[in-house]
């Protein structure tokens, strides 16, 4: 039976909320278990929908994954290189399995993954980066057929893509020789990346910086590795902290502040208070409120992310003046602003990346939906600060992402609850 979660808003928030294990890391981490016929163990794993998700195609492809509390274990001795369209189109990020199989066997299929909820979201960059390494492609039916024993080349990203950097970092740690990726995403979930598989045997240099250079090794080992903090799920807490904190204030508990600082910056310009007590923690005290517009462009990292657009654009309703919000990475992401505005909220939005905010407005509690994974955190979030009762639908997309959202909100001292949804006759 579908579910909606009901906000009472206007409760103030005190007390600590610990960060989970980063669900953009966790799952490229998940796929690089494919590489080897050893266990993976990957620590702090965040209890998520994607996480299940990832999980059932690994079990279809035959690997063994076995889950102890914050603990998963993925063994792929016996696998298959079939990755079909039921399991690939719930999850965009299960195309990550393309590299290592590619690696493994010198050859996979994988569903083509479509469009989602925020844009068309190409492949060309992954697809030529592997070409580049002697692959051939054919696409039909939906699937890419993909062949090819991987060799070493120096491929330039047209642009940084996460994914296309992950998949060919991936791919490029059994390839025969050398491979440098120029113009590579920077992102730090690039680091835990290379972390885990140089801890598997491989040797990547670099990650974390657009220059990423991989030397083939003939085979991978297992090993161990704690998935690193979800930056995206603490400067989510860090707004809502912003927004709806009490008098004694909030603590953010191992939040990678090193990964937030240009979210920080923009956040603090606009009068926000907050204190970086050490690298891991975040207080959050009691504050007037005032707050002036926000400038945001998203960039790729360390800019801000556009992971945190959308509550973003939440904060910007509460700032004085016009805020200008530019989602600069995707065509597509700011179908929350609709939400919003049914909350009473000001929002122009200008062209599909370009939307005015204008501040500050008293938001008031409806019915709302999440229109994918962070626009259904912004109208989490508008619940808190709104009057009266916020009722959030479509909550596949938050489930995907966020671990014990209720529970952690709730312990803050947000009045948060989750419904099954009953038929109006
Ligand atoms: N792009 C292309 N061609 C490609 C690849 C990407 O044109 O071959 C474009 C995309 O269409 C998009 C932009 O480049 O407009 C960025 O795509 P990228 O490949 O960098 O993103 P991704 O790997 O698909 C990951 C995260 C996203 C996050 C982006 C950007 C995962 C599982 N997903 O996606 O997370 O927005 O990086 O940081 O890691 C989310 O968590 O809500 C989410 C959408």
């Amino acid at each position: 039976m579908p579910q909606q979660l009901v906000i009472t808003g206007g409760q103030a928030l005190n007390g600590e909320v610990t960060i989970s294990g980063a669900k953009n890391s966790a799952l490229k981490l998940i796929c690089a278990a494919l590489l080897t016929e050893e266990p993976v163990t990957l620590t702090n794993m965040p209890d998520l929908k994607d996480v299940e998700t990832l999980c059932a195609l690994l079990t279809f492809m035959g690997a063994a994954c076995k889950r102890e509390g914050d603990s998963l274990t993925i063994q792929a001795t016996n696998i298959g290189v079939r990755a079909p369209y039921e399991l690939v189109s719930k999850m965009r990020a299960s195309i990550l399995v393309l590299g290592p199989l590619l690696a493994r066997f010198g050859r996979a299929e994988v569903a083509m993954p479509g469009g989602c909820a925020i844009g068309d979201r190409p492949l060309d960059i992954t697809q030529h980066g592997f070409e580049q390494m002697g692959a051939r492609f054919i696409l039909e039916h939906g699937m890419m057929w993909v062949k090819g024993k991987l060799k070493g080349v120096q491929i330039h990203l047209r642009l940084p893509s996460v994914g296309a950097t992950e998949n060919l970092m991936l791919g490029a740690t059994l390839a025969e020789g050398t491979t440098v990726i120029e113009n590579a995403a920077c992102e730090p979930e690039m680091v835990d990346l290379a972390n885990l598989l140089n801890a598997m045997g491989a040797k990547v240099k670099g990650a974390g910086t657009s220059r990423i250079e991989i030397e083939g090794v003939q085979k991978l080992h297992g090993a161990t590795q704690a998935v690193m903090a979800d930056r995206i799920e603490a400067g989510s807490y860090l707004v809502a902290a912003l927004l709806a904190g009490g008098d004694k204030g909030v603590t953010v508990r191992r939040s990678p502040n090193f990964a937030l600082k240009t979210f920080f910056e923009m956040l603090r310009a606009t009068g926000a208070k907050f204190e970086e007590i050490d690298e891991n923690t975040l207080f959050v005290p009691a504050q007037s409120r005032h707050f002036t517009a926000v400038e945001l462009m998203t960039d790729y990292y360390p800019g801000v992310a556009t992971d945190l657009q959308a509550q973003t654009m939440l904060f910007a309703t509460q700032c004085d003046g016009i805020s200008k919000i530019y989602e600069k990475i995707y065509e597509n992401r700011m179908m929350h602003a609709a939400e919003l505005r049914n909350m009473n909220a000001s929002i122009e939005v200008i062209n599909p990346q370009l939307a005015l905010v204008h501040g500050k407005t008293k938001l008031s509690g409806a019915h709302v939906k999440c229109t994918d994974l962070r626009g259904g955190m912004a109208v989490v979030l508008a619940g808190l600060v709104a009057d009266g009762y916020t009722v959030v639908h479509d909550l596949h997309h938050l489930d995907r992402g966020y671990e014990k959202l209720e529970q952690k909100l709730s312990a803050l001292g947000a009045k948060i609850k989750r419904e099954e949804i009953e038929a109006v006759a």
